[in-house]
Formats: structure tokens, sequence, C-alpha cells
């Protein structure tokens, strides 16, 4: 009999299992180099919802789901009945009797939610408002690789918008142990009630979780530093009042210079060269950015193992 299904709505709905989720994307990594593709699912399906734009997101999930044996099927909520008023529920309870998980990017976290209640099947989260967890197992692997697994003692420094992103970074550190710093603009730090979630994982993990308000505070002998765009998608219309606040809040060659000698560089991409980050950073040679999108695959293999239920055959 299958046990209850594990949706990852939040990363926070991985944690007993992310220190072993990074062990184990970590060998399919290694074993992938080699040729082996950890055909671990055969004869499952993935439906991939999408209600935004995504390249590594659905590249990275398409080919996760045909190395572990199975199928992804991507739609376009545009194209769905979604896109015509039929309801989430509605959408959840049908795709739930083809398919074996579904992974949806939504703009709205209560969609998100309404998916995974009504669904019977897995619900991945690729991405909401409020936060993206695949990305930031992602980003958690990389650091890993690079730090042989430990994470005590080390601290991340995220330089820009308190949002998706950063939710979900805040408490996956806080989760596997890594202490955190964020520095903001004060109108766009993180909501309350995920920086008091960050920090209750925080006190069990040992891990620190601090917001500071200038990016020079944050950098200050970091292990790694993270920045993501000003301008989330479904953000386009305070554009102009982004780009005047974030002003400042780049991850240039002067914060880096700040940072540990042996700091490494994320930015979950795209990225906005010139904004929030500069080439002379993003081309550099204390960017992990393009391991961290390679490792969005690697990630979401474990994951996806993790929840589909092996099939025969
Ligand atoms: N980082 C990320 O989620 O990229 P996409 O929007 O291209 O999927
Ligand atoms: N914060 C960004 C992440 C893109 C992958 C957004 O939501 O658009």
């Amino acid at each position: 009999m299958p046990g209850p299904k594990q949706d990852v709505v939040s990363i926070v709905d991985l944690a007993p299992a992310l220190p072993s989720l990074l062990a184990r994307a970590n060998a399919m990594k290694r074993a992938r180099h080699t040729g082996d593709l950890s055909r671990t699912r055969p004869g499952t399906n993935l439906a991939m919802i999408f209600e935004k734009a995504s390249t590594r997101t659905r590249t990275s999930f398409e080919v996760a789901m045909n190395d572990l044996g199975g199928h992804a099927l991507y739609m376009s909520s545009r194209d769905l009945q979604l896109g015509r008023g039929e309801t989430i529920a509605d959408t959840a309870r049908v795709l739930s009797r083809y398919v074996d998980a579904i992974c949806y990017r939504a703009f709205r976290h209560e969609d998100m939610r309404a998916l995974a209640d009504a669904a019977t099947v897995p619900v991945l989260n690729a991405l909401d408002d409020r936060e993206h967890p695949c990305q930031i197992a992602a980003d958690l692997l990389t650091l890993y690789e690079r730090w042989h697994g430990a994470f005590s003692g080390r601290t991340l420094a995220y330089i820009g918008d308190g949002n998706n992103v950063l939710n979900s970074l805040l408490l996956g550190s806080a989760i596997v142990g890594l202490n955190i710093v964020a520095a903001t603009p004060k109108a766009y730090r993180p909501p309350a009630d995920v920086v008091t979630e960050a920090e209750g994982w925080g006190k069990r993990s040992g891990a620190s979780v601090q917001l500071v308000d200038t990016p020079a505070e944050a950098a200050k002998g970091a292990d790694a530093l993270y920045t993501d765009v000003w301008v989330s998608m479904g953000d386009e219309a305070e554009k102009e009042a982004r780009e005047a606040a974030f002003r400042g809040y780049q991850l240039n060659a002067e914060l880096l210079a700040l940072a540990k000698p042996g700091v490494w560089v994320l930015h979950d991409l795209p990225a906005h060269r010139g904004q929030e980050i500069t080439d002379e950073v993003m081309d550099g040679p204390r960017a992990a950015i393009w391991d961290q999108a390679e490792n969005r695959l690697h990630a979401q293999k474990a994951i996806l193992e993790h929840v589909l239920q092996a099939r025969a055959g």
C-alpha cells in the first residue's frame, strides 16, 4: 500500500529528508557524469503546470523525469481549461487520475495550496510568490559539494529582495544548519512569519538567522553570497519603484572583497546583469552559478525519486 503523499509546497516539507536528499542528489550527479541516469522510477508521469515563464525549472524537471525512466507533460495554464475558469481543485482531481505527481509554477501561493489540498498525488512547488523550494535544494547542493557537506559554522549572505527565493533560502539554510544573513531595503524585508519559522529551525540546527539593512553588513566575512532579481515575475508594475529602492543592493567586486577569500557566489537566474549583479562577478572565478543551474536537475531528480512511488516496468 502506498503511504501518504509527500507534497513539496515549502522547503520545510523536505525538512527531515533534506540532508539525505542532498547526498542522494550528489550521488546521482556523479553517476550521471559517468553515463548512469539513475532509472529508478520507470513508467511514472509528471504533469507540469506553468502560469509563468521558465527556462531552468521546466527543462530540468523534464530531463529529470526522462532520466528516472518516466515522462513529463508540460502544460501552460493558458492552454488548460484552468485558463477558462475550471477550478484549481477540479484540475487537481482530474490530473491525479492520470499522473503520479504534479509540479506547478503559480502566481499565488494560495493556488499552490489549493492544488496540493485537492490532488491525491504529490504536488511540487516550481515557484510561487512565497517560495521556490526546488531552487533552494539545488542551491544547498551547490554549497554541499563545495564544502563537502559541512554547513555548520558557515554563513550565507543574501543581498536584495525579500522574495520567494529568500523565503525558501532562510528556511532551507536554517534547516541544514547554515547561518544566513539577509540585507534588504526595510520596505522589502521577508514576511515576519517566515523569519520566525526560520529562527525556529535555526534554534534546532544551531544556525543563526539575521536581517540587516546594508549589503556591506551582510557580506562581511561571508562564505557565500547570493542575490536574485529586483523585479520578480508578477512584480512588473512596481519596476520603477523597485529599481530605485534596490540601487546599492548590487553584488559587485566591492562587496566580494568584504567576504572571505574563498567565497562562492550564487544566483538562481535569470540575472539582470548590471542591476543586482555585475558581469565581473557573474563571469568571475568565484561564481558557482552555472553549477547551481545544473544542480536543479540533480536536486529535482532526488526529490522526484523521493516523492514518486516506484512502478513496475
Ligand atoms: N531559477 C529558475 O527558476 O529559473 P527559471 O525561471 O528559468 O525556471
Ligand atoms: N524571484 C524570481 C525568481 C525567478 C526564478 C521570480 O519570482 O521571478
